[in-house]
């Protein structure tokens, strides 16, 4: 059995949207911790601190509006370029809230997935979020997919290492790979494309984040840094994106009565 989050403290409750114009999945970039803690005279890491509660926070909101995929930008294939103190950092905190936050998580009834690369990423990591991954494995209220060592350009260029595997083991024949068939050699190819593509910190730009998953999602940036988030962001960000019009390229004649350019 789970529990439902308690309500923000502020009292709002998401804001009521038809069930069709709810994202299925919502893509999160949280970005802006460096920016808040060095505005406050703080070194970077305690940015870092300051965004667990926004993330808890963010999968809290959506779970009250039925969103069921949830996917967190927490560590970039790019992120190894910083110092080693701030990447040593950031290993040990994302263990430190997986192991902090597993308990809210499976009260919850959330799932938690990874997606990334091994090499590199820190053993203890990867054990915390196979144990998390193992552990959250039959929860069905939300699945939350944590990106730790993620790259959208990685993440493709594995699914393609393989197929050219299964090819050159004769199980695969060139001329039947389609979208399909790369879909399915993704990390999680049972998550669905994003919805909502969501950056918070004011960067207009995806950063290398689902790549092939976002190809046709709605794109919302929004000017607060990352520790300023909470569950409200997320329903601002899905108000914006009920109000979208979704097309996939499709189109059709919406005349407006009132042309004055009609015959
Ligand atoms: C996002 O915040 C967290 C990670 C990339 C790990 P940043 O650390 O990028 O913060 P800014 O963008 O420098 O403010
Ligand atoms: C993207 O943010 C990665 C994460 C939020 C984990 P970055 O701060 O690393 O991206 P850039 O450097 O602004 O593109
Ligand atoms: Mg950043």
């Amino acid at each position: 059995m789970h529990v439902a989050p308690d309500p923000h403290p502020s009292g709002a409750r998401p804001p009521a949207i038809p069930a069709q114009f709810v994202p299925r999945h919502v893509a999160v970039v949280m970005d802006g911790n460096g920016r808040w803690a060095n505005e406050r005279g703080l070194p970077r890491n305690e940015g870092h601190k300051a965004g667990e509660k926004s993330l808890v926070d963010v999968v809290a909101g959506a779970i009250e509006m039925g969103i069921p995929y949830v996917s967190a930008y927490a560590f970039s294939t790019e992120n190894w370029k910083r110092s080693m103190d701030e990447v040593s950092f950031i290993m040990r905190f994302t263990t430190e809230v997986l192991t902090r936050q597993l308990e809210t998580l499976q009260a919850w009834g959330v799932r938690v997935l990874w997606a990334g690369r091994k090499p590199k990423l820190w053993n203890s990591v990867i054990k915390q979020l196979q144990y998390c991954e193992e552990q959250t494995k039959n929860n069905t209220v939300c699945t939350l997919v944590m990106c730790v060592n993620y790259g959208g350009r990685a993440e493709i260029a594995d699914a393609t290492a393989r197929i050219a595997a299964e090819v050159a083991a004769g199980k695969l024949k060139p001329s039947s790979i389609s979208e399909k068939t790369i879909e399915k050699y993704l990390y999680n190819p049972e998550v669905p494309d994003v919805d909502l593509f969501l950056r918070s910190s004011g960067e207009l730009r995806t950063s290398n984040f689902l790549l092939w998953e976002s190809a046709y999602a709605e794109l919302v940036f929004l000017d607060v840094l990352w520790p300023d988030v909470d569950r409200r962001t997320l329903w601002d960000a899905v108000e914006v994106y009920a109000r979208r019009d979704r097309r996939y390229g499709g189109a059709v004649d919406k005349i407006s009565s009132h042309s004055s350019h009609q015959q």
